[in-house]
């Protein structure tokens, strides 16, 4: 690789949940973050999650004052793809949908002018070689795939493809766990990978247990809570992570295993076709005020 290990200059593609966590975490790590989004009005909401993400941090006592105005100036955040030209690593987080992603990747490799950066994907379930297969260079493409709150959670997953060369897992690996501070585990390029093989059917089941009668959504909350410890039920889970996310993950996984405990329950169809989304809509299975 023609770049030097140490990662100084990082791009985040997308400013939604996972991408401004990303961001964040990047630049509190004393990086240079440029995010990339849609159009102004995606790039305003993209700032304000992030600042209110590091006011709550400064709240919690985990940031400084002045390690939060250090932070917000290490992040740009444009609608310009063309500014991840000078980009060691760039991490693309946008929406779970296997097109929109190709078509990311297929921005960057034209966008990222060194030839050794390291072009990675938080995707949580679509496999990495399809990815890496919609560039021009994809021993460069390997997973990143981030846990959400993105400033809370310490796990990191690192999947590379068949082809993604050694030194793009090394740099990749540095950058998750020495630079950022999180733990990485290795998965192989398998849809939904570790986390969300084991996350995605329990999930699901208690979508179904809802669905079917069996027990309202406070008690099978309050069970897995009060009964294993869990900080959170599985549907407050589902809401937090996004429901569109949680059908798109389950989508991905039954197309790759065609295993019926992948397939996403009508119930959940229903609530991201009427854009019950959990809490960033406001109403998923639990119902959240503006405030948050
Ligand atoms: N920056 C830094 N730290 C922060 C922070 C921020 N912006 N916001 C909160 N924190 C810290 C708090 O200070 C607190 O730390 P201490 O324990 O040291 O005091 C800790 O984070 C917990 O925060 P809270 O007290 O506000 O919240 P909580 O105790 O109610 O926990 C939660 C909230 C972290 C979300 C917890 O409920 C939880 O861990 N839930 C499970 C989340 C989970 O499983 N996520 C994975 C989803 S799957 C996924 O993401 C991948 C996928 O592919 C779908």
């Amino acid at each position: 690789m023609s770049t030097s290990r140490e990662v100084a200059r990082v791009g985040v593609v997308g400013c939604g949940l996972m991408g401004s966590g990303i961001a964040e975490v990047s630049a509190r790590a004393g990086l240079d973050v440029v995010v990339i989004e849609a159009d102004e009005r995606a790039v305003q909401a993209g700032r304000s999650r992030i600042e209110a993400s590091v006011d709550q941090a400064v709240r919690r006592g985990k940031l400084s004052e002045a390690r939060r105005a250090e932070t917000l100036d290490r992040i740009r955040i444009t609608w310009e793809p063309d500014e991840l030209v000078d980009r060691q690593l760039v991490v693309e987080a946008v929406p779970e949908v296997e097109a929109i992603k190709l078509d990311t990747f297929r921005t960057i490799d034209k966008v990222v002018a060194d030839e050794g950066a390291v072009l990675a994907s938080n995707t949580s379930s679509i496999p990495i070689m399809k990815l890496a297969m919609a560039t021009r260079r994809p021993e460069h493409i390997i997973g990143i795939h981030f846990f959400n709150p993105v400033p809370v959670l310490p796990l990191v997953e690192l999947v590379p493809s068949l082809l993604t060369s050694p030194t793009v897992v090394e740099v990749a690996s540095s950058f998750a766990s020495g630079t950022l501070g999180k733990h990485v585990i290795r998965s192989q390029d398998r849809a939904g990978f570790v986390v969300n093989a084991l996350l995605i059917p329990y999930l699901l089941s208690s979508i179904r247990m809802l669905e079917s009668g069996f027990a309202t959504a406070e008690d099978i909350d309050t069970g897995m809570m009060q009964g294993c410890a869990h900080p959170m039920g599985p549907l407050a889970l589902a809401d937090l992570v996004g429901l569109d996310t949680v059908m798109a993950v389950a989508a991905s996984m039954y197309q790759e295993f065609k295993e019926p405990l992948y397939a996403p329950p009508p119930m959940l169809m229903r609530m991201v076709d009427a854009g019950l989304l959990g809490r960033k809509s406001g109403r998923g299975f639990h119902q959240y005020p503006p405030s948050g």
